[in-house]
């Protein structure tokens, strides 16, 4: 079976660097589609408050036969909830609606700096849940670089993660570098694209020199890079595909032409700009 290695975040952490993403995975699907990652082998899930579909992930994760501890499982504050009163209370709340009496890595989804609530604060009220010891890792997502060095300088705790938007098209060299430098993994969110690289015929055609598909190539390119990915998909076989990127190797030459196709695109929102608060 196919061994998907770990990366050791910066308080000596395990996390699979390849697992199953679930936004926009209906709630009615999710406990399906996370079997399905779990018989593939993935152990490994990235899921949020504002995904609405943690009960699926725990039920699925008690369904498998797998222990808790065999699983590793992301969770993110949703916008709502920056008040640290209000942090601590949707902690507890994830907690329940997942099962588990912890958490392997919980993240402030989105910095929102444009609300009345400073992210220090937040991330203050998330450093308290990680002494409880009912978060074995704490971060950050979509945190820039002016956001992250805040963090670093006023918090106690450096982020174990920054998760960002991250894919062929999107290198975030900068956001990157930044995340390095302060000893934070970095997540690459989103990292098909949302489906977009398939179309690439940059990518395809060095797919085609590797027997492998599109997708798996992006996904490979990230390993190689070292960041953490969690592709999303609701089909069985993708699942499977999207798996098998532990058996091909890019080469230099392909590395660097799929970094050379970056042109700044964004799937989602640019998070100096995003304070949606559902
Ligand atoms: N922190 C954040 O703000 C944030 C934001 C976005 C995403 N994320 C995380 O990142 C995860 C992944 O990102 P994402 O869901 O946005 O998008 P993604 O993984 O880049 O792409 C998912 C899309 O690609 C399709 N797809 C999957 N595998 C494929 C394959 N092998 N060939 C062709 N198409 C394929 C899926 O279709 P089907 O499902 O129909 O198969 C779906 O439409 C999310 O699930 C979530 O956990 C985090």
């Amino acid at each position: 079976m196919t061994s998907v290695p770990n990366i050791t975040l910066n308080n000596g952490i395990e996390i699979p660097q390849l697992g199953f993403g679930v936004w926009q995975v209906r709630p009615n699907e999710t406990k399906a589609a996370t079997l399905t990652a779990f018989e593939v082998g993935y152990r490994h899930i990235d899921t949020a408050q504002m995904y609405g579909n943690e009960q699926g992930v725990g039920e699925a994760v008690r369904e498998s036969g797998l222990d808790r501890g065999e699983v590793f499982i992301t969770s993110k504050l949703n916008n709502g909830f920056h008040q640290p009163d209000d942090a601590l209370k949707a902690f507890d709340t994830s907690l329940e609606t997942l099962g588990f009496d912890y958490l392997d890595l919980f993240l402030i989804h989105w910095p929102l700096p444009g609300i009345d609530v400073d992210f220090v604060d937040t991330w203050k009220a998330l450093e308290d849940i990680y002494a409880s010891g009912r978060a074995k890792a704490i971060g950050v997502s979509n945190f820039q670089p002016s956001h992250l060095r805040r963090v670093v300088q006023e918090g106690t705790v450096v982020p174990a993660v920054n998760q960002i938007e991250v894919h062929p098209f999107l290198t975030q060299d900068e956001a990157r570098a930044a995340n390095a430098e302060y000893g934070v993994a970095t997540e690459a969110w989103s990292p098909l694209a949302q489906g977009l690289v398939v179309e690439s015929p940059v990518i395809a055609a060095i797919a085609k020199t590797h027997d492998k598909s599109p997708a798996q190539v992006a996904l490979r390119w990230q390993i190689q890079r070292g960041d953490i990915v969690f592709p999303k998909s609701v089909t069985a076989e993708r699942i499977r595909e999207n798996f098998e990127i532990f058996d091909f190797e890019l080469s230099e030459a392909d590395m660097g032409v799929i970094t050379a196709l970056d042109k700044g695109q964004r799937t989602g929102p640019n998070p100096d700009e995003f304070n949606w608060i559902p």
